[in-house]
């Protein structure tokens, strides 16, 4: 029986046998669409293949493609473990043509992989066609020598695929395979389809439409095929299983579900194990491609997922956090077909074991108050969308975590009111989701990328060179001369300028021609074109120039040591915190440099130090930065440190940095740092000069952010500082070495003259204003009014004032310049008959205050004015008189 691993390899060999490049998984986050939040199908990386803005050297690919469906237009969330085939992540297989061939060789492939290849027989497999495409069944007919009974014309969009709202699309063929008639249902088209007799395996699209935001379609210049094939349903199909969870991989994972909660993976708790198998998988390559927990967009969809299962993980009974226990078992099946899974293995189980800890201490009370919930309301009532917005809001229950919840007990939720009390907060809930990625007016640049070649770019030998203009572009569109006062954007065939990518600044300078002279204030990418943004000084710059370009050296040595130092910081932070620190972004500006990276708290003073002094001594070792060219994969075998996530091209510079010190986590041994990286850098360490660390603060949940400075600017500051010991020595008339302790002592001082005051204050308040005692109903009353003594120091005089009388109750009113705080009494042992509160809410209202409060013996309240404090005794007295 092939295990899955098997099956995806059987398909890849069969479609490079044929002539096919195999083409790794792009990341789920897609790169290429700003209108898609994950790639959900083997046909998202090559999409701009298909529209003809893109061109590869291959026009056949096959790929097994990571996919996440839960958001967008296709989601299956809501089904993942109450069925047999829904997933929220899984892998499609499949084999795509960019303009080569089309619907002849898609059918005659596919039908030899399934019946040779697979060894499935013939008379199991039949399928459907859109109900107007003679040919696609006329070729069945003949390819396959399938009957009409078992070519089935389908009219509605079932057969006409489409990526999302916008994108290539067109008709499609499904393959189906029956599991013959023990099992209920009816064929595609028939009112029985629904039934589990007849499965779809593979969907061959057949490319030809380009559809628009506002409904249109085009027809695409060129035909190309697109198929996908599910890895889990023809792996449950070959190993003899109905149901995908009963696959090899996905049965390993249930089983270690199991164990790990000491249930049974078969009983009761069966669907929670499913759940929590499916979304192990979606949230661990969620991650290793970058992904984090968020409050919004795809962030957000993370936490949903991950808390689901989380809630699952409860209701299995377990009492710790379970899901980071599960990855392992996942690596040990998956790791190998995708190494970005292992390379990320620290961070997942981190991040997993940190969202689950802190969802535990809410997940149990938003529980217990759904049930209180529920057992208020009638027998199968809609739970209100105010119930269910407040564990949104308080517990963090995702809207359809509280929905799966209710689904167990057959309930459902008031959406529309859950709306509109989220409406009501203006929350975030990953409404805004707006996409990411490129702009619309990204237009100009696809035309001028088809026209010219990509920029060469010349700036990792040399900060001055000549180019050709190729391109001026003015507020979106070509021009042919810029002149003084315009901004423009110039493109030339080759460049010394760098672009700004991967966290490094874009480069500035200058540009002249034999005609006009310009400033460029930065340099950016698109397409492969480098964007140089120019603003004319003198004459006139003209397409088809002759350039003469030099970069600004001084900011660019600035930028160089921010960068060489970013690379160094992520090595000395791996080492001091930990293999799970992963870059999740950085800035290198000529001033200053940011780098984001993965860790879920704070910096404490001593790792801050040993992360500073670790890479001031690489400073020092003053070695030689080297850059080599190489292929991907060789450069992964080195040990490179890459952005997960990132799409590389066929060739990759790795920069290494600096000879290890004591134990190192480099892998080739010596070399201190190992990235991939396309940035420029110092020739050698000690160009970087000094690194000062400023400070590390929270930037999202489970990221962290340093900023530090180099060179100058790290000089700068730090005179800066040895300028602010000068200046406070001198005011403090000691030497630089005895500020800190004169500082303590001054401290100390000002704390005993505080403390001395105040009790000053309090003595001189009440010589002023000693009230007499007299009775009233019975009870003996003090009132004072005092003017400067603060809130906070009335309970002292209050029980002063308190033991002056032995018994009874006193009253105390400030005026604290313009504001009036007070304070009531009440002696220990009328407490049962009278209470501080009342008598102090009187008195606060009798100046216009409300409120007050406190206990029995002692309440404070506060009122905008002291003026009428007399009417405020006399309501007192009239209080104490009741
Ligand atoms: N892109 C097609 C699908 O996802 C093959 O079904």
């Amino acid at each position: 029986m092939p295990s899955l691993n098997e099956i995806r390899s059987t398909f890849l060999d069969f479609f490079a046998r044929n002539g096919h490049t195999v083409v790794p998984s792009s990341p789920l986050v897609p790169r290429n669409d700003p209108t898609l939040m994950f790639a959900n199908s083997g046909m998202v990386q090559f999409k701009d293949c298909f529209t003809g803005n893109e061109q590869r050297d291959y026009v056949r690919a096959t790929s097994s493609q990571k996919c996440v469906r839960a958001g967008g237009k296709h989601n299956d969330l809501d089904n993942v473990g109450y069925t047999a085939r829904h997933h929220t992540f899984f892998e499609m297989m499949g084999n795509f043509s960019f303009g080569d061939y089309f619907k002849e060789q898609a059918i005659a492939n596919a039908w030899e992989l399934l019946t040779t290849d697979f060894d499935i027989p013939k008379d199991k497999l039949l399928v459907t066609v859109y109900h107007t495409d003679d040919e696609a069944a006329g070729l069945w007919k003949k390819i396959a020598g399938l009957g009409d009974d078992r070519i089935i014309r389908i009219p509605t969009n079932d057969n006409f695929w489409s990526m999302g709202p916008t994108g290539p699309c067109g008709p499609c063929s499904e393959i189906f395979f029956d599991h013959g008639d023990k099992i209920w249902g009816g064929p595609p088209g028939s009112k029985d389809e629904d039934g589990d007799r007849f499965i779809e395996i593979w969907n061959l699209v057949f490319m030809q439409n380009e559809q628009f935001a506002d409904g249109s379609m085009r027809a695409l210049d060129m035909q190309s095929i697109d198929t996908g094939m599910g890895l889990e349903r023809i792996g449950a199909l070959l190993q003899g299983k109905h149901d995908n969870y009963d696959t090899d991989l996905m049965r390993s994972l249930i089983e270690a579900s199991a164990n790990a909660t000491s249930t049974d993976p078969d009983g009761s708790g069966k669907m929670h194990h499913r759940v929590i198998a499916d979304h192990l998988r979606s949230s661990s390559f969620l991650m290793a491609d970058g992904v984090m927990p968020s409050s919004e967009g795809r962030g957000y969809v993370l936490r949903r997922i991950m808390r689901r299962a989380m809630r699952h993980a409860h209701q299995l009974g377990a009492r710790d956090p379970l899901m980071y226990r599960l990855v392992p078992a996942l690596v040990r099946q998956m790791g190998e077909a995708y190494p970005e899974l292992s390379r990320a293995q620290p961070l997942i189980e981190e991040t997993l074991r940190q969202e689950e800890t802190k969802f535990r201490q809410t997940l149990d009370r938003g529980l217990k108050l759904l049930d209180e919930e529920l057992a208020g309301l009638p027998d199968g009532a809609v739970l209100p969308g105010a119930t269910a917005f407040k564990l949104y809001d308080t517990y963090g229950f995702p809207l359809d975590l509280t929905q799966d919840a209710l689904r167990e007990k057959g309930r459902t939720v008031d959406t529309d009111g859950f709306a509109t009390a989220m409406a009501e907060q203006k929350a975030l809930a990953g409404g805004s989701w707006a996409g990411s990625g490129e702009t619309k007016d990204a237009a100009i640049w696809f035309e001028l990328a088809d026209k010219h070649e990509a920029t060469e770019f010349l700036g990792y030998d040399t900060e001055a060179a000549e180019g050709q203009v190729l391109a001026i572009v003015a507020e979106g569109a070509e021009i042919e001369a810029a002149i003084p006062g315009q901004t423009v954007q110039i493109i030339l065939n080759q460049t010394p300028f760098y672009g700004e990518s991967g966290g490094q600044v874009g480069d500035a300078g200058f540009i002249s021609t034999t005609t006009g002279r310009a400033r460029i204030t930065d340099t950016r990418r698109s397409r492969g074109l480098f964007l140089h943004s120019a603003e004319v000084s003198e004459g006139e710059i003209r397409t088809g120039q002759g350039a003469e370009l030099v970069v600004d050296h001084s900011r660019r040595a600035a930028i160089e040591a921010n960068h060489s130092a970013t690379h160094l910081l992520n090595e000395a932070l791996r080492r001091t915190l930990g293999d799970h620190v992963a870059q999740r972004g950085s800035l290198n500006a000529p001033d200053r440099l940011r780098f984001d990276f993965s860790h879920s708290k704070g910096l404490t003073a001593d790792e801050m130090a040993t992360v500073e002094a670790e890479v001031n001594a690489m400073i020092r070792q003053n070695g030689e930065v080297v850059t080599r060219v190489m292929a991907p994969d060789d450069a992964r075998e080195l040990g490179a440190q890459a952005l997960f996530g990132e799409k590389y091209g066929d060739e990759v510079r790795v920069v290494s940095m600096g000879q290890r010190i004591g134990s190192g986590k480099g892998t080739d041994g010596k070399t201190y740092s190992l990235e991939l990286c396309g940035g420029t850098h110092v020739a050698r360490l000690g160009e970087i000069g000094l690194f000062v660390l400023l400070g590390d603060s929270a930037s999202s949940s489970g990221v962290r952010r340093i900023e530090a400075l180099t060179g100058e600017g790290a000089l700068t500051y730090l005179k800066e500082q040895a300028q602010r010991v000068t200046d406070v020595a001198a005011l403090l008339k000691a030497s630089p070495a005895d500020i800190v302790d004169r500082t303590r002592a001054l401290v100390e001082e000002r704390r005993a003259l505080t403390n001395e005051l105040a009790q000053v204050k309090r003595e001189a308040a009440m010589v002023g204003a000693a009230g007499e005692a007299r009775e009233i109903a019975g009870v003996k009353f003090m009132s004072r009014i005092v003017s400067g003594v603060s809130g906070k120091e009335l309970p002292g005089l209050i029980d002063e004032m308190k033991s002056q009388i032995g018994s009874g109750a006193v009253l105390l009113i400030s005026d604290t310049g313009g504001k009036a705080a007070l304070a009531a009494g009440v002696t220990a042992d009328l407490t049962d008959r009278l209470s501080a509160v009342t008598l102090v809410k009187a008195a606060a209202e009798a100046l216009g205050g409300k409120g007050g409060g406190g206990r029995p013996d002692m309440a404070q309240a506060g009122a905008g004015s002291a003026a009428n404090a007399e009417e405020a005794v006399k309501a007192v007295e009239a209080a104490l008189g009741e």
